[in-house]
């Protein structure tokens, strides 16, 4: 449709070597609303006819029914688009529709679009797991195991306090695409190809009728910048690798020799040969997923750093990016929601790994710490009295009085004493005892959980807002669009 500068036609292989038309479906709708947008700001400022808008928003309303998955010889979906518009409205009112804007905003318009309400979609489904997993932290709060450095027992801890560790690493990936948000959430449209227009449209128009709370405004930026899609993907890179450490963690504990969490049956596949298998295929599909979304965040960077300003038809490619990765990250969220909420845990033999290791060991010399003695010495100490109850197998509490009297220079503590210290130093106890903020303790635990919940309720608020506001102004615009359709019948 555009070739009038041009000889001759494209042959079929660079055609759909060119063309984008398969990637743009994901997009038509927006491309229709926009279209339908510019039409009513064209009439507003009088650049078209009342008459012509209506036929060319007729055309448009027609669309929303069309199927844009079709083969086609477009080179794009806003070429389709026209050109159907063009069909159906006539040259002389639908070739009006094109007045003052470019493609080159117009693919900005759908992506930001697109991207808009994708953000959401993600929210939502952050909050919804982030909400799972503060409750199954509520719930977990008496559920005692060792946390784990190096892979190997650290200290004595609460899987309540693994559960809310998850859910504040997801609450800073909502608030990365709660923020990002405001960046999206503004109109390109109207830009033109580069530098703008003389005809005298109404970006303002446009952008509100939209819902966009404003402009992208120096034409250059609105049509060549994609820093909103790198910083999509990037967040979503991050949030996928946070997951990604969650499903390694559950899936080391839910090896048989581990056993401290049992994943239900529909989340787990078994095998074609060995009839026993339960394998955490859904959990090692997070971790294998969060590759491919780092390397869309890669491919959209490694595709922006090389261009110069304007648009570049390199960013096409830009779009192949995006889709993927929003359906990567919501299936996601609702599949580790599903598999959270269906979770068993074995509290008891989460807490019979503490009995088998020695992660006691920083609290008892705590316990001494707190008595005087100097934080060295008692790390000497207790050092001493794990190597000979390691060394016969056995744990710190069945070493004899002789045996720790053995390990102390100098009198530095009376050796019945620590005797007693070790006899005391139950997990329990020492969970009562860990009081430092954020920390493992039992204190800690409830009102981590108290604040959390209010969090989840603030971003809900917000982002069911922002859901709305996208909603009604398309509502508003449908609206606009149908009474100017029914009068002029009339
Ligand atoms: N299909 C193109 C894209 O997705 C649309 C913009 C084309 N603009 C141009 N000047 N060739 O990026």
């Amino acid at each position: 449709m555009y070739r009038s500068r041009l000889e001759g036609k494209l042959d079929d292989i660079t055609l759909e070597f060119l063309s984008s038309i398969s990637d743009d479906s994901v997009i038509s709708e927006y491309d229709i609303l926009g279209s339908q947008a510019h039409t009513l700001m064209l009439l507003e400022n009088e650049i078209v006819t009342r008459q012509e808008a209506v036929k060319i928003l007729g055309a448009l309303e027609n669309l929303k029914k069309f199927d844009f998955s079709k083969k086609s010889d477009a080179e794009d979906i806003h070429e389709l688009i026209e050109s159907l518009v063009i069909k159906k409205a006539g040259k002389e009112a639908g070739g009006k529709m094109h007045t003052a804007r470019s493609r080159n905003d117009q693919v900005a318009l759908d992506i930001r679009m697109r991207i808009r309400d994708d953000i959401n979609t993600v929210c939502f489904c952050l909050n919804q797991t982030i909400e799972t997993l503060v409750d199954l932290a509520e719930k977990n709060q008496d559920a005692i195991m060792p946390l784990y450095t190096h892979m190997q027992q650290a200290q004595v801890g609460l899987f309540s306090h693994f559960l809310l560790a998850y859910a504040d690493a997801l609450f800073r990936d909502l608030d990365r695409f709660y923020v990002a948000y405001g960046r999206v959430n503004e109109s390109p449209l109207g830009a033109g190809p580069v530098g703008g227009t003389s005809i005298p449209i109404d970006r303002q128009s446009t952008a509100k009728m939209l819902g966009f709370k404003g402009l992208v405004e120096n034409s250059i930026d609105a049509t060549t910048s994609r820093d909103f899609v790198a910083e999509y993907l990037g967040n979503s890179a991050i949030l996928m690798t946070n997951l990604s450490r969650m499903a390694e963690d559950f899936i080391i504990w839910s090896t048989s020799e581990f056993s401290f969490i049992d994943l239900s049956d529909r989340f787990t596949s078994t095998s074609s040969v060995m009839p026993q298998k339960k394998n955490p295929d859904v959990l090692e599909l997070i971790r294998g997923k969060t590759s491919q979304v780092i390397g869309y965040q890669t491919a959209v960077l490694s595709n922006l750093k090389g261009l110069p300003s304007g648009y570049n038809r390199d960013l096409q490619q830009v779009k192949v990016s995006i889709w993927p990765t929003s359906k990567i990250v919501i299936s996601s969220l609702l599949v580790v929601n599903s598999l959270l909420k269906t979770l068993k845990v074995n509290e008891n033999v989460m807490r019979d790994a503490i009995e088998g290791g020695y992660s006691i060991s920083l609290d008892i010399a705590e316990s001494l710490v707190r008595r005087g003695t100097p934080f060295r010495n008692a790390h000497r100490i207790v050092g001493n009295l794990v190597q000979i109850a390691a060394r016969s197998g056995r744990p710190l509490l069945a070493l004899s009085p002789n045996e720790v009297k053995s390990v102390i220079q100098d009198g530095e503590i009376d050796a019945l004493e620590l005797h007693r210290i070790i006899q005391s130093a139950t997990p329990e106890h020492s969970l009562e005892l860990r009081k430092s903020r954020g920390s493992a303790g039992k204190h800690e635990q409830q009102r981590m959980i108290e604040e959390r919940k209010r969090k989840v309720k603030a971003y809900m608020t917000g982002t069911s807002r922002r859901t709305t506001e996208v909603r009604e102004s398309f509502g508003l615009l449908g609206k606009t669009v149908a009474s100017l359709i029914r009068n002029s019948v009339k």
